[in-house]
């Protein structure tokens, strides 16, 4: 009967020895299979002296039993572990947030683009375009903007140069919508020169320019919406009604805060800054210089090709990026252009 429990030991031993499902049936064959050592025990039991075969047949039964148990349990531990093994390697935490498909928005400065756009077509202007990179002849001199101004300096000017690395002296980075006017107005002759009178020009230019400056209110590239009205009776009180209408009417307030300073440009005589004060928050009341405008100079109407002795007109070119900064209260402009998203996030 030692036998019978060293047998059981024996398997047990191999059960435990076997770490995988196809070991520890190969172990099983070695005990409970045709050849194995419990199956020739029994075989062996007619061998015996009859009144022995009862009592040795009992205990080899007892111990296949044990044997086929202890086989049983390892082969459910194996088949658990087995699974826990494949659920670690596949594992999938369903508490996780979703990752999801985050959607993009309009950027604040378009969303201000879009609304000028809506505002000055209800008063029956159209949109206009001009290219970026610039003749030097549309961006100064047709703006009647002698040699020697100070807007054509290395300092504010991006240049671009020639093959030889030498800086151009005809073509820029347009560093205001304002060439725009002399476009249009080129434009609006040559289509219309059967007319008389010439019908009215009412556009807005929005678009991207570029000066050589950086700080909270200034960045190298940044947006203006140019504005021009030239007609046979256009007088600086439209140019007023119009700038302050529309200023009330895209910041939603009829006491906002606007005034117009005189000043200089060379294309516009009389001429004016326009500020807007902050409406909230800790900037509230400081000004915030959003225009320049004036009635066009007969040269700038002269080199469009329109007659300065019938016709005048206003321009004003503001600063839709400078808007926005007022109309959400922000206080650094180049947050706008760097990209970061909880920044742009937050115009959802
Ligand atoms: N072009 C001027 C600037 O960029 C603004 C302006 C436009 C002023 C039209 C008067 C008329 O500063």
């Amino acid at each position: 009967m030692d036998n019978l429990e060293q047998l059981v030991a024996e398997a047990a031993a191999a059960f435990a020895a076997a770490t995988e499902l196809a070991r520890l049936e190969d172990a099983k064959a070695a005990y409970l299979g045709k050849e194995g050592a419990l199956t020739v025990l029994l075989k062996g039991l007619g061998k015996l002296p009859p009144e022995e075969r009862k009592a040795a047949g009992a205990a080899i039964n007892a111990a296949k039993a044990r044997i086929e148990a202890l086989l049983a349990e390892r082969r459910e531990a194996l088949k658990a572990a087995q699974l826990a093994a494949q659920l670690e390697a596949t594992a999938l935490d369903v508490t996780l947030p979703g990752r999801g498909q985050p959607a993009g928005t309009h950027h604040p400065v378009m969303r201000t683009l879009e609304r000028i756009e809506a505002l000055f077509a209800s008063i029956g202007f159209a949109v206009a375009d001009g290219p970026e990179i610039e003749t030097d002849w549309h961006n100064f001199t047709a703006l009647n903007t002698p040699e020697n101004h100070p807007a054509r300096s290395m300092h504010d000017t991006f240049y671009l140069l020639d093959e030889q690395g030498r800086v151009r002296p005809d073509v820029l980075l347009r560093t205001h919508t304002s060439p725009v006017q002399i476009r249009t107005m080129l434009a609006h002759v040559e289509k219309y020169r059967h007319l008389d009178p010439l019908p009215e020009i009412r556009v807005i230019c929005p678009g991207r320019v570029y000066r050589v400056d950086s700080d909270a209110t200034h960045s190298p590239m940044f947006h203006q919406v140019e504005g021009l009205w030239v007609g046979e009776n256009v007088s600086f009180a439209d140019l007023k009604g119009v700038i302050v209408d529309f200023l009330r009417r895209f910041f939603e307030s009829d006491d906002l805060q606007v005034r117009f300073r005189p000043s200089f440009f060379p294309f516009t005589e009389p001429s004016a800054e326009i500020d807007v004060a902050f409406m909230h928050g800790e900037l509230k009341g400081r000004w915030l210089e959003i225009a320049g405008c004036g009635m066009v100079h007969p040269n700038v109407l002269r080199h469009g090709g329109i007659d300065p002795e019938r016709y005048t007109g206003f321009a004003f070119g503001m600063g839709p990026d400078r808007l926005t900064m007022l109309r959400y209260g922000i206080h650094d402009l180049r947050l706008f252009f760097d990209g970061d998203l909880r920044f742009l996030s937050q115009f959802q």
